[in-house]
């Protein structure tokens, strides 16, 4: 029979971010970030829909750790609101608000539960943003400082330490397609961001091994498998150009290798920083492990009409309610390709879920479909640690049903429903089900 169990010790777990789950984002002496300008302005997100509520987890923490605990999760991957802790984004800090991590830490090692922390998900405090805010070359020490202070109060217990999450998505949804927070269009800009990000993450690794902690430090990049529609030379090239640009190579390239990379700086050189060169040396610094998220791919063509060159095609595979084709083997391209070409010391999936059209049917979510994803997916995964990949854990996205960015609440990614007028918490059979492959550590 063929070997279904994942290594010992594999750290099962789920993940959220700050924004999409807390609520109350001013409470307590927070200040705002530039999330909950963008959705309070009208015709940014769905239906108006804003994070003021969400899960309400910034009160509901406790019964959300126990959930986890119920369903047996290793490690637990959430994001900290960098405005509640410095609501001006630097100099005052409010204790409160590191308070609340502090508790939520401490609720979750008396569980048994992992914390694996994100430093940045996309919450910057609006007062930064004020000044420029990722397009700011000072940001790399706004950053580091901010970063430093949570190591310090934090870093006693939390032992997994993420600096930035998907900052290609920064960059570009945020500063290109401006369909995310800040909202700003400008192709120079985001190339401008993807180069500060880099910078900022180098300096918060700096300050982290100054601390000299117990404890690892990493990245996480978004990926959406790319490969090409024909083996024609110009679509094997556009496949190339498309998969560093958007995949972890546009960010791995400068941290393990010293520079952009090679494929894409021949299309793109342009948009980059000119002096971007100078910073290299900064950012080629090691880290201890990467961190994957990974929920689609898609097929590219060369097409010299379209932005440097590249066309996204369709598979005519089935697509979640994100519009987004399964390909779980594009899970397995991109984390066989991570370790053949930056042999990273530890791989995470930090993210893979799905969003479905859940509905309750007697107490109960019956979401066969996110469980075939999931399954589908925790067997690419087997498939390459059996090829080399050193993955070490996997996050799944999301422990519950949450506030999905430009999407509001119109997408739920949970494998726990949340009923948004209640707030009341129920488990789905996707839920029931990976609590299994968590005790049995196995498929
Ligand atoms: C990723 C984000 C995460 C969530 C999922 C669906 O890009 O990191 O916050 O929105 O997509």
């Amino acid at each position: 029979m063929e070997n279904k169990r994942f290594p010992e010790g594999f750290k099962w777990g789920v993940a959220t971010a700050s924004y999409q789950i807390e609520g109350s984002p001013l409470a307590d002496g927070a200040g705002t970030s530039i999330w909950h300008r963008f959705s309070h302005t009208p015709g940014t997100t769905h239906n108006g829909d804003t994070g003021d509520v969400a899960c309400d987890h910034y009160h509901r923490y406790k019964e959300d750790v126990a959930i986890m605990k119920e369903l047996g999760v290793k490690a637990y991957r959430f994001s900290i609101a960098w405005p509640r802790i410095f609501p001006y984004g630097r100099g005052k800090i409010n204790l409160k608000g590191i308070d609340f991590y502090d508790r939520l830490v401490d609720e979750l090692m008396n569980a048994g539960i992992e914390p694996f922390i994100t430093l940045y998900h996309w919450d910057l405090p609006a007062a930064l943003q004020e000044k420029g805010g990722w397009m700011n070359r000072d940001i790399a020490g706004w950053f580091a400082d901010y970063a430093d202070y949570v190591f310090q109060k934090l870093g006693d217990r939390v032992k997994h330490w993420i600096t930035l999450n998907e900052p290609w998505v920064t960059a570009f949804i945020g500063h290109m397609f401006g369909t995310h927070a800040p909202g700003v269009k400008d192709v120079f800009a985001a190339f401008e961001v993807v180069h500060n990000q880099l910078r900022a993450h180098s300096r918060a690794v700096e300050a982290f091994r100054e601390e000299n902690l117990d404890g690892e430090i990493g990245i996480t990049l978004s990926n959406h498998s790319q490969a090409p529609a024909s083996q024609s030379e110009a679509d094997v090239m556009a496949a190339k150009i498309a998969h560093e640009q958007v995949n972890y190579p546009l960010f791995l390239n400068p941290i393990f290798k010293g520079d952009y990379p090679e494929h894409l700086l021949s299309v793109a050189k342009e948009y980059f920083p000119k002096d971007y060169k100078r910073d290299m040396g900064d950012i080629k610094k090691p880290i201890d492990f990467v961190g994957i998220n990974y929920y689609s791919g898609s097929l590219v063509k060369a097409d010299p009409s379209a932005p440097l060159g590249i066309k996204s095609v369709d598979r005519g595979l089935e697509k979640t309610e994100m519009g987004w084709e399964i390909y779980p083997e594009g899970l397995y391209d991109i984390l066989k390709g991570l370790q053949d070409t930056y042999n990273p010391r530890e791989v995470f999936i930090t993210e893979n879920g799905a969003a479905f059209n859940d509905k309750v049917e007697n107490g109960a979510v019956h979401d066969e479909k996110r469980i075939d994803y999931l399954k589908l997916h925790f067997e690419q995964a087997l498939r390459a640690i059996g090829d080399g990949v050193k993955l070490k854990g996997y996050f799944v996205w999301s422990l519950m049903d949450n506030y999905e960015w430009a999407e509001g609440y119109s997408k739920r990614f949970g494998i726990v429903y949340v009923d948004y007028e209640t707030q009341k918490r129920i488990l789905k059979d996707s839920a029931k089900w990976y609590s299994k492959v968590i005790a049995n550590n196995s498929l």
